[in-house]
């Protein structure tokens, strides 16, 4: 059968699924201060219809699976999903994003269910500042997540750590310093401007250049690093001798968009083709139908336009397209 292709040439076989806009932290740059309403339960995908629509797009090619949320690990019991996608044939690689706090009691479950690996959110390694950048959370809770990931084996283990403007800029050495002596991937974030105060935005944003920089001024001396399981937008690199590697996602001064490869299904099971826009496709009353679903899929990639244009919005010109007005939260990166 055809690949799921776009006007652009580019293959599709990674889905990212956000299984739920709910989350146990209220980090600044996801979600407004006063909290989300969050979507009623009886409109977010059920596994059923979720595995639905990865079976009808498995034998399309699609390959990856990339379970994100909200937090995708407060949706009850989310390891018999993962036995649920494990079992499509042709999916081989199942991996989840996560703050990692409820990772201690559910990495086993996850490694035993098919889990591949994870990525793990955390944007500072000082308690009083993660604190305040989610809201209240827990530093220390995070770190022992990351263990039990280890643990587990849900390796490669990697950080994504969102870059932001004189809130946790001073720790990029702190990060990397992590990478010396250990096989994590620590991947700096641009912040983009997505569903976000746009004020707090155009305050926080930094160009990761600063990243580089801040190893030159340690002295590091760093070379590209390749071989890391995932074919999401990192570019990779490694400080000479150093056990693990760093990474630069990059998506608002040099966008990753030629090489694009995602769709996303959201939790309340719409499809987007791209993060950044605001174009939807509702699959979820088609999930009786596998035909109808792989039509819709390619309906949307029909219409997948060639790029963002998040610089655009940074220089606040006007756009080709509109841009999402949904959360980072319901839209799971
Ligand atoms: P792997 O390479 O498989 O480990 O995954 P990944 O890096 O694609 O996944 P992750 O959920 O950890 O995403 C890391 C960051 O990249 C998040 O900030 C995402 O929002 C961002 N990102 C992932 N895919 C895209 C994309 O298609 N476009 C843009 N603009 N950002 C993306
Ligand atoms: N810009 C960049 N990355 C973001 N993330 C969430 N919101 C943003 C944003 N505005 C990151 C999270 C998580 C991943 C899924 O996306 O930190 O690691
Ligand atoms: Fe793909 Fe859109 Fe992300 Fe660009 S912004 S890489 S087109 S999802």
């Amino acid at each position: 059968m055809q690949p799921l292709t776009d006007p652009f040439g580019r293959i599709h076989d990674y889905l990212r699924i956000s299984v739920t806009d709910r989350c146990n932290l209220r980090c600044i740059y996801c979600m407004p201060a006063e909290g989300m309403q969050f979507q009623p339960q009886d409109e977010i995908m059920s596994y059923e219809e979720i595995t639905a629509v990865v079976k009808a797009l498995a034998p399309l090619g699609l390959r990856k699976i990339r379970l994100t949320g909200g937090e995708p690990l407060v949706r009850k019991d989310l390891e018999k999903l993962v036995a649920m996608l494990a079992a499509i044939p042709g999916i081989d690689d199942i991996a989840l994003t996560t703050n990692g706090l409820m990772l201690p009691a559910k990495a086993q479950l996850l490694k035993e269910a098919g889990l591949s690996r994870v990525n793990i959110s955390l944007d500072s390694l000082r308690q009083e500042r993660f604190s305040m950048i989610t809201r209240g959370g827990d530093v220390h809770k995070v770190l022992q997540g990351i263990e039990a990931a280890d643990a587990a084996g849900l390796h490669p283990i990697k950080l994504n750590v969102v870059l932001m403007k004189g809130i946790n800029d001073d720790e990029i050495k702190d990060f990397i310093s992590l990478t010396l002596n250990s096989p994590l991937n620590v991947r700096f974030i641009e912040y983009m401007p997505i569903g976000s105060a746009s004020d707090s935005w155009r305050k926080s944003y930094l160009p990761l250049e600063t990243v580089l920089e801040a190893c030159h001024e340690a002295g590091w001396e760093t070379e590209e690093a390749h071989m890391i399981a995932g074919n999401g937008p990192s570019q990779n690199r490694r400080v000479i001798g150093a056990q693990g590697t760093f990474g630069l996602i990059h998506p608002v001064s040099d966008h990753f968009c030629d090489n694009c490869n995602r769709l996303r299904l959201t939790a309340d099971g719409h499809i987007k083709a791209c993060l950044y826009w605001s174009d939807e496709y509702h699959v979820r009353p088609l999930t009786g139908d596998p035909e109808a679903m792989q039509a819709l899929f390619r309906k949307a990639l029909g219409n997948k336009p060639a790029n963002h244009e998040m610089a655009l919005a940074l220089e606040q010109k006007a756009q080709s397209h509109t841009p999402t007005v949904r959360r980072m939260s319901q839209i799971g990166g």
